[in-house]
């Protein structure tokens, strides 16, 4: 239970593939712990900072809650109501918070950013979504798959479709490739993750046997078990990118007509998703482009295949094992 004692939690690759699994493993526990009505809590006396640059439903609700069901408080700061950011730097924010908390999480735009409170702060540190890495929704991700595909992660086959140069497509690769699974990028040319991660991926598959596709072929989609996504447009962008990435995307849309390559395959989803017009920012898109359903169709993401709110859940359980792992 204490094998992450004090670390920080900033990007997939900081850890082993035994240590990845072993935050799985926890978080199973924790939430069978839960459902019996024998959680122990473990945390008790804590408190957890979370920071939030960017906004947030499901990262600050699982950090919030999972902290009460373990005993520890939080505190939650933005930028509009602290100092951070406009009137103090993250380097003298993280010497501040360090003196007063157990852990803090942080939300933002650059990796940088994290990791400057990780060397400065002295406690751990947790990294709830950059522009660059989204590990907490990795692990949740990951037990969605245990829970709903019956074959070793190492006989998996995880396929990620649409934009994959962003926080989302990077993680996924990285954390499959940690997993040992057979795991295919589909994007468009230039939708790709970066080189680097790339090739940081293929060293770790070195080692855990992953296959790596990254194709613009959505024949790839083929022997699927999972098929997962993510906006098109992510939290910092400029609207204005709504054209060219809609031109660039729309064939890479999860409809019914792609699930239909992968009998059996689940439907996945990080979570907001733009799959029908009762959002404003689904209208505004309607309004000027036509385009009524974007990354994924209302179809799909209401269908059976669809467990998007079982990972929605697992954010909770598998964010209480990051915390539990690294203070208790
Ligand atoms: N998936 C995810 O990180 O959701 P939130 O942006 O609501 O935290
Ligand atoms: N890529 C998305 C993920 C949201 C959870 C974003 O950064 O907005």
């Amino acid at each position: 239970m204490t094998f992450l004692t004090g670390q920080h939690f900033l990007k997939e690759s900081d850890f082993t593939p035994e240590q990845w699994l072993s935050l799985i493993g926890l978080s199973e526990q924790l939430k069978q712990e839960r459902a019996s009505g024998t959680e122990v809590q473990r945390l008790q006396g804590k408190a957890i900072a979370l920071i939030f640059e960017k906004t947030s439903t499901r990262t600050r609700a699982a950090f919030e809650v999972a902290a009460i069901h373990q005993g520890a408080g939080t505190t939650f700061l933005d930028t509009s109501s602290s100092q951070i950011g406009h009137k103090e730097s993250i380097e003298d924010t993280a010497k501040v918070l360090g003196r007063m908390y157990d852990a803090i999480q942080f939300r933002g735009d650059r990796q940088a950013d994290v990791e400057l409170l990780a060397a400065n702060s002295g406690v751990p540190v947790y990294n709830g979504l950059t522009d660059d890495w989204h590990p907490t929704q990795m692990l949740a991700d990951a037990l969605t798959i245990r829970e709903h595909v019956k074959k070793p992660f190492s006989e998996v086959v995880s396929v990620y479709v649409g934009d994959a140069r962003f926080n989302t497509g990077r993680s996924f690769l990285v954390s499959a490739t940690l997993l040992g699974q057979d795991v295919r990028i589909v994007a468009p040319a230039g939708f790709e993750p970066p080189a680097n991660v790339v090739e940081l991926a293929e060293e770790i598959a070195a080692g855990t046997g992953a296959r790596i596709t990254i194709t613009d072929s959505l024949d790839a989609v083929e022997g699927a078990d999972a098929v997962s996504t993510d906006v098109w447009v992510s939290m910092g962008e400029k609207k204005d990118v709504w054209s060219e990435r809609i031109a660039a995307l729309l064939p890479y849309q999860v409809n019914a007509g792609l699930m239909a390559k992968a009998p059996g395959a689940i439907f996945m989803h990080c979570l907001p998703a733009f799959h029908d017009q009762e959002t404003s920012v689904g209208r505004d898109v309607f309004n000027s482009f036509g385009v009524a359903e974007l990354e994924v169709t209302d179809e799909v993401f209401r269908s059976p295949a669809s467990v998007v709110f079982d990972q929605a859940e697992n954010r909770l359980h598998t964010i209480k094992a990051v915390m539990v792992a690294t203070l208790s």
